[in-house]
C-alpha cells in the first residue's frame, strides 16, 4: 500500500463524521485534498464549507461545494485535516503546505478537530519534521535570532508567499516535549503570526490510514 493510498483511505474513514446539512471546515494539502474528492461523491451532502486555503476553496468550487467565510459560518461542528506529525497526545506540527494560520483559525472555531493521516505521521517526539512558523516579511532575522536562542535552527523557506503574503520559517533540530509551552512562547515573538504546533487546540480524533487498516486514536 502507498503512502497515498493510506491518506485516501484515512479521508475515506473521516467522512463517517459528516452530517448532512452541516458546515464543515476543510484543511488543506495531500489528504485534505482526498477528503475533498469523495466528499464531493457523498450522497449525503453538506450544506457549505469553510476552507483554510485557497488551494482548498478552489478546489471545493471545481466540485460545486458552497465555500463560505468564516465570519459568515460562525462555530463550525466539524474540521477536517491533515498533519504533518502527531504525538501521542494529539498535539500536531501543521504548516507542510504554508497554510497553518488559516488551519489554525479554522480548527479553533471548529467543536471537533479529525485530524487525517497516513501511519507514517505517528511520531513519539514531536519535532523532526521541521517546525513552520508563518512571519512578518520584516521580522525574518529578528525571529530566527530569538529562535536560535531557543535551540532551532531557522531556515526561510524558498519561493513561499502565504495566502496571507508572509513567509515561512522553518525550525529545524527541535525535540519537542512541551508542545502547548513551546506553542505559546514562539507567538509571543514580535513578528510570528502563528507557529505550527497545534498543541493548545490539538485534534480531537487522529484517523491514520496504514498497512494494515485503519487506526482511530482519541484524545485522552
Ligand atoms: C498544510 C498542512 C497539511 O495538513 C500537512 O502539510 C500535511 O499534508 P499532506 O496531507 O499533503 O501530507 O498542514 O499546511
Amino acid at each position: 500500500m502507498t503512502q497515498d493510498e493510506m491518506k485516501k483511505a484515512a479521508a475515506k474513514a473521516a467522512l463517517a463524521y459528516v452530517e448532512a446539512g452541516s458546515v464543515i471546515g476543510i484543511g488543506t494539502g495531500s489528504t485534505a485534498n482526498h477528503f475533498i474528492d469523495l466528499l464531493a461523491q457523498m450522497k449525503t451532502k453538506v450544506d457549505a464549507t469553510v476552507a483554510s486555503s485557497m488551494a482548498s476553496a478552489e478546489r471545493l468550487q471545481k466540485h460545486g461545494i458552497r465555500v463560505l467565510d468564516l465570519n459568515e459560518a460562525g462555530q463550525l461542528a466539524l474540521y477536517v485535516d491533515g498533519a504533518d506529525e502527531s504525538n501521542h497526545q494529539l498535539h500536531l506540527i501543521k504548516g507542510g503546505g504554508a497554510a497553518l494560520t488559516r488551519e489554525k483559525i479554522v480548527a479553533g472555531a471548529s467543536d471537533k478537530f479529525v485530524c487525517i493521516a497516513d501511519g507514517t505521521k505517528l511520531v513519539e517526539i514531536l519535532g523532526k519534521f521541521p517546525l513552520p512558523i508563518e512571519v512578518i516579511p520584516m521580522a525574518r532575522e529578528l525571529v530566527s535570532r530569538e529562535i536560535v536562542k531557543l535551540g532551532g535552527k531557522p531556515v526561510l523557506r524558498p519561493n513561499c508567499v502565504t495566502d496571507n503574503g508572509n513567509i515561512i520559517v522553518d525550525v529545524h533540530g527541535l525535540a519537542i516535549t512541551d508542545a502547548k509551552q513551546l506553542e505559546s512562547l514562539l507567538n509571543q515573538i514580535p513578528g510570528v503570526v502563528t507557529n505550527g504546533l497545534f498543541a493548545l487546540r490539538p485534534a480531537d480524533v487522529l484517523i491514520l490510514g496504514t498497512p494494515t487498516g485503519i487506526q482511530t486514536l482519541t484524545a485522552a
